[in-house]
């Protein structure tokens, strides 16, 4: 795209900005330039004469998109800003993020720039809202009157059916009992958001909202997804790791589901390592260093896994090689504490073999958790900047 016209740091004109109780409406945009003058057309058609607006898209193309939102938003009788992001971060809910960030206005409503979402529901969110005093309004799909008529066949049907029974199963009350945690369609209270708690990972920016923001009532209006009005989906199959990615560290937020998490991933790690010990005793090495060698396969299995899943946000606090030394350590110190705490039990406290073995396996597990967290994953601090902020551009139109 075109940079010459691009202002860091430009604001909207004071005068430009709504007044309070008007609507900001964040559009997220990725290569969309066949759907935002349709998207502005209807936005103008549908909310201004109701409430006060003004539409910030956050875009992260590739394409002229944000010089065609320019030429259209010169037809518009509400501000428009377009925030294009130089190094997108956290994909669509990192694009999401940094347009709240930028939200002037008493309420937000984030909706897709393809026109799926109708924009006359925009000024009934807000309503809703604040005749409920809420402070998030979804629009579902999942309730009397929705549907998910746009959704485009069976195999996209059936996945986001998969996504959302999983979503609601791993997270029976952080949910807030929203009936479609996967949509992309809602308003939330602009005091509602705490941007520095948000650790935004891809598509699932309300999901994110929703567990992270704690953002009290929560109220919901149903809502047609609608075709597309022109291209396709940008969701793509590694965009389904990533949703799987981002379930993993929402649930890995609580102390008792990270202790399961690692003692499961603990357990998956038995297959690289027997499978390694098998490989070694077949080309004839002796079983010690064999079982030594494998269980550094299964070490090394678990280092990845737990990298990925449970401590993706707590990562930067040392280098990949000083945690991976640090985590092998303490796996192996595990092995070599377990034979001399069997005996402590055994003789000090007169227990059976099998009941003290179980008993120290339990208490190495626990000690080595607690240690891993301490010394290899530290939390972030708090006032830490989030994993969302990219070079911003940002052009008042
Ligand atoms: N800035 C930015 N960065 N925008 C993005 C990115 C990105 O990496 N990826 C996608 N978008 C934008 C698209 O340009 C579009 O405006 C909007 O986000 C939605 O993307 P689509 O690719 O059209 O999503 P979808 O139709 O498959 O999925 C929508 O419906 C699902 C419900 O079935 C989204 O709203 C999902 O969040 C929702 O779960
Ligand atoms: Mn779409």
């Amino acid at each position: 795209m075109s940079q010459e016209s691009t202002v860091p740091g430009e604001v909207v004109e004071t005068a430009e900005i709504p007044e309070p109780g008007a609507v900001t409406i964040v559009v997220p945009t990725f290569n969309e330039s066949a759907n935002v003058r349709q998207l502005l057309r209807q936005i103008t058609e549908a909310v201004p004469a109701r409430l006060p607006c003004e539409v910030v898209f956050v875009d992260d193309s590739t394409d002229d998109t944000p010089d065609v939102i320019e030429k259209a938003a010169q037809d518009c009788p509400f501000p428009v800003t377009v925030l294009h992001r130089e190094e997108p971060v956290g994909g669509l809910g990192g694009a999401v993020v940094e347009g709240l960030k930028a939200a002037t206005s008493d309420w937000i409503v984030v909706m897709d720039g393809d026109c799926q979402h109708p924009p006359s529901l925009v000024p009934d969110l807000v309503a809703t809202g604040e005749r409920a005093n809420a402070g998030l309004v979804v629009a579902s799909r999942y309730i009397k009157g929705g549907s998910r008529a746009g959704l485009a066949g069976s195999y996209r049907v059936a996945v986001s059916r998969g996504a959302t029974w999983l979503t609601k199963a791993l997270f029976p009350r952080r949910l807030h009992g929203i009936s479609d945690p996967m949509s992309g369609f809602f308003a939330i209270r602009r005091s509602a958001v705490t941007a520095e708690v948000l650790q935004p990972l891809g598509y699932k920016i309300l999901l994110e909202l929703a567990v992270r923001s704690r953002p009290g009532r929560v109220t919901e209006v149903p809502f047609v997804f609608q075709d597309r009005f022109a291209g396709e989906s940008k969701s793509t199959a590694q965009e389904g790791f990533r949703f799987l990615r981002h379930l993993a560290g929402l649930r890995a937020a609580s102390p008792v589901a990270r202790m399961i998490g690692f003692g499961l991933i603990g357990l998956t790690g038995f297959v690289p390592n027997l499978l390694g010990l098998w490989a070694l005793t077949a080309t004839g090495m002796h079983y010690v260093p064999a079982e030594i060698l494998a269980n550094q396969l299964g070490v090394a299995w678990n280092f990845v896994l737990i990298e990925h899943l449970l401590f993706r946000e707590r990562r930067r606090h040392r280098r990949w090689w000083d945690r991976a030394g640090r985590f092998a350590l303490l796996a192996n110190a595990d092995l070599v504490l377990r034979i001399p705490l069997i005996a402590l039990f055994v003789h000090q406290f007169h227990l059976g073999v099998l009941s003290a073995t179980a008993l120290a396996l339990v208490t190495t597990f626990v000690l080595r958790f607690v240690a891993t967290e301490a010394l290899v994953y530290l939390p972030r601090r708090a006032g830490e900047e989030p994993a969302c902020d990219g070079r911003t551009a940002r052009r008042a139109v």
